[in-house]
């Protein structure tokens, strides 16, 4: 009941425009991949690093603030200490990353402009979000992955700051790459989807009384795996294994225990992601290439793709159909998307993730996969 309160104050333009700019930026993604999938094979090319940021930055980001805007209030138990100040992140994030992908394609002078613009709009909804903890009445082991999520959303950008600020005058370090990839991919995106996942999964599947411990201890084990790894541990790499067994099992404790038997798109969307996150585990001491592919397409694109397909219909309907139901005629909120556009978008997406590290014409299967999962966006937008 509480969060239905606070979740309805939240406009629908701050969360949608979060999710509509992001799609923007994961087209773009999508094309260089397919037009350039040469870039693999240079470490550092000028134009995978475009890709990378659009794709991570701007497609994953953006919908992780989009979400957490809507999200926070409900995990907290609060409304979000500005709410407003989530129109000046958008604004700098958005720019941020265009300016940051187009000073990685073409004018290396926009590099650091455009990477600090996206750093002041994350520290900005850091600032908000830690405002908003210290509100919280209670806490909880969902809360501390936000927490978490918090910091590696600012020290990923800081890191990736001081490499581009290092490359024009001369202090590079290339350990410090490790350390910018770990953050952003360890850090903001695996524990953001395993974290807020764990919570989504739960409300998607009827799931009550989840035992929230197994999740703090995953949270112990994969930000020790990742320092691990950092410092150059065989140990982290194991740590970082045993966080994905807990992920695991629990996710099966959920879906043991759901009262809504049927797995709907959303749900089957994060079992793919998993996959794709094994796969990548386990690619990880052979191929890391490889394994950074099937990380980034195949599980943050599934995971993130999926989520969305639950997310935004609930919201449209929430703004739009809420206040009318039960005094006129309203769509049900099971219509709102065209489940065989999203289904066919995770295929698509799916195959394009599991071939491009192996053929690059691949490419063009991912960004097939964008349009029938832009169009069911679309769709939900127009019912
Ligand atoms: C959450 C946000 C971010 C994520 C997930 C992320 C992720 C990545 C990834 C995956 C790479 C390697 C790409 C490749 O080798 O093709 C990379 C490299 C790089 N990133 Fe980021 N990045 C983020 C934000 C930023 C920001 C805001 C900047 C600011 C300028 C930045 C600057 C860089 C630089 C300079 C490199 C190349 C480093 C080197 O060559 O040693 N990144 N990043």
């Amino acid at each position: 009941m509480l969060a239905s309160v606070h979740t309805r104050v939240v406009p629908l333009a701050l969360p949608a425009g979060f999710i509509f700019l992001g799609e923007g930026f994961f087209l773009f993604s999508g094309l260089v991949l397919a037009l350039h999938p040469e870039v693999l094979s240079l470490p550092r090319h000028p134009l995978g690093l475009a890709g990378a940021h659009l794709f991570l930055l701007g497609f994953g980001v953006g919908v992780l603030l989009g979400a957490l805007h809507q999200l926070l209030p409900v995990v907290l138990e609060v409304p979000l200490y500005r709410l407003g100040w989530g129109y000046p992140v958008m604004a700098l994030w958005a720019l941020g990353v265009a300016l940051l992908a187009l000073g990685f394609a073409q004018v290396p002078v926009l590099v650091p402009v455009g990477g600090s613009l996206a750093l002041l709009a994350l520290l900005f909804f850091a600032y908000n979000a830690y405002r908003t903890f210290r509100l919280a009445p209670r806490w909880n082991r969902v809360a501390t992955a936000l927490a978490w999520v918090g910091f590696y959303v600012v020290l990923t950008p800081l890191l990736g700051l001081v490499q581009a600020l290092s490359l024009r005058y001369g202090f590079y370090d290339p350990e410090r790459l490790t350390w910018h990839l770990l953050a952003g991919l360890g850090g903001v995106f695996l524990l953001s989807i395993l974290g807020v996942g764990y919570k989504l999964l739960s409300m998607f599947t009827l799931t009550h009384e989840v035992d929230e411990r197994v999740l703090g201890l995953f949270l112990w084990v994969a930000n020790l795996g990742l320092l691990g790894v950092a410092l150059g541990e065989r140990l982290g790499y194991l740590l970082l294994l045993l966080a994905y067994a807990l992920a695991l099992y629990d996710t099966w404790r959920i879906l043991k225990n759901r009262m809504k038997k049927s797995l709907d798109i959303g749900v089957r969307h994060y079992l793919g992601g998993l996959c794709f996150l094994g796969l990548s585990l386990v690619a990880l001491p052979f191929s890391p290439v490889q394994a950074a592919l099937w990380f980034t397409l195949g599980f943050v694109g599934l995971v993130v793709t999926g989520m969305l397909y639950k997310i935004f219909p609930f919201l449209v309907w929430t703004h739009r159909y809420a206040p009318k139901a039960g005094k006129e005629r309203v769509p049900l909120l099971k219509d709102m998307l065209p489940e065989g556009a999203g289904y066919l978008a995770g295929m698509l997406l799916a195959a394009g993730a599991l071939l491009f590290p192996l053929f690059p014409w691949a490419g063009w299967v991912y960004f097939l996969g964008i349009f029938p999962h832009l169009y069911a966006l679309w769709e939900v937008m127009r019912r």
